[in-house]
């Protein structure tokens, strides 16, 4: 009996155990900073014009365009609000990574293990994390086919679950483009925040990502400076070449200060034009 609560002290202890976070999710490791300050405009968007919203999920058109490093951001400067709850899910079954970036040593039980075990719940499966009102549900372990787990009801009655014990869910989603899963999540979502990875994202993809889903549930652009080529990423993009910081941010209607949002699909074309263009320019 002593000897099986030690075992699962010892257990509970290595699940918390924890690696230092990735140095990348600037709203955690510095939240004071100017870099977290560009995602307090997310949270400022998204508390303002949509705050019914609050299955919130962070996608992009092709893979390593910031999906991941944005939706962890979103969710730590939304955690910064005095008595918030805040929960992050990796939804990218493929390819996991939101455990690892915040330093999880031990990723299950996650997602995975939920969705196929029905007698578990969600608190056997989210961390909270240390001195932070953030929660996460990491995978669990990584699935080479993910389509039909991503299929079961399931994951929309744990959603629904999780909206009951969090304010936010923000959700970490495979690349919409490449694979069909993220389409088979679009039900479920409230509102999707897509992520453009400057000079990278081919605007024709973009398109087509744009055109998978509602306009009224796009919330806004994130314009992810990505540029990996010089060093100093941040200090290069928001401190030395200070005019780029205009426009890596854009609500779907395009006007930039953070209010509205496409409202049907009636507007769709109106919508993606102008919001296409507000990160990418005009069609050449
Ligand atoms: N704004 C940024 N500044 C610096 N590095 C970044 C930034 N955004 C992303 N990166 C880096 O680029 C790589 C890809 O980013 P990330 O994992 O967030 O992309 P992703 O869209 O989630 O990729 P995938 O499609 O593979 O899931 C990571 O190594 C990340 O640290
Ligand atoms: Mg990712």
């Amino acid at each position: 009996m002593m000897r099986h609560a030690m075992t699962e002290r010892s257990k509970a202890a290595d699940r918390d155990a924890r690696r230092p976070m990735d140095e990348h999710l600037v709203s955690l490791v510095n939240p004071s900073s100017f870099e977290a300050d560009q995602y307090r405009t997310i949270r400022h968007v998204l508390e303002q014009s949509h705050a019914a919203k609050k299955v919130i999920a962070v996608t992009s058109a092709a893979a390593g365009d910031g999906k991941t490093t944005t939706a962890l951001n979103l969710a730590g400067v939304l955690a910064q609000a005095p008595d918030a709850r805040i929960l992050i899910v990796d939804l990218d079954l493929r390819m996991p990574a939101v455990g690892d970036r915040l330093g999880l040593t031990v990723q299950s039980p996650g997602l995975v293990d939920l969705l196929s075990d029905p007698a578990l719940a969600l608190d056997d499966a989210v961390r909270r994390l240390h001195q932070s009102r953030l929660a996460v549900l990491p995978a669990g372990r990584a699935l080479t086919v993910p389509y039909e787990v991503l299929k079961s009801p399931r994951l929309g009655e744990l959603l629904q679950a999780a909206t009951g014990q969090f304010d936010y869910v923000i959700l970490d989603t495979p690349p919409l483009a490449a694979v069909q899963d993220a389409r088979l999540i679009v039900d479920w979502v409230d509102g999707f925040v897509m992520v453009v990875a400057a000079h990278r994202t081919p605007r024709k993809l973009l398109e087509d990502a744009l055109n998978l889903m509602d306009p009224a549930k796009l919330i806004g652009l994130v314009f992810n400076g990505d540029d990996r080529r010089r060093s100093g990423y941040y200090g290069d993009y928001y401190g030395s070449s200070k005019g780029k910081r205009r426009g890596w941010w854009r609500t779907g209607n395009g006007s930039g200060n953070g209010r509205g949002s496409g409202n049907g699909h009636g507007q769709r074309a109106s919508v993606l034009d102008t919001a296409l263009r507000a990160v990418l320019g005009r069609p050449r």
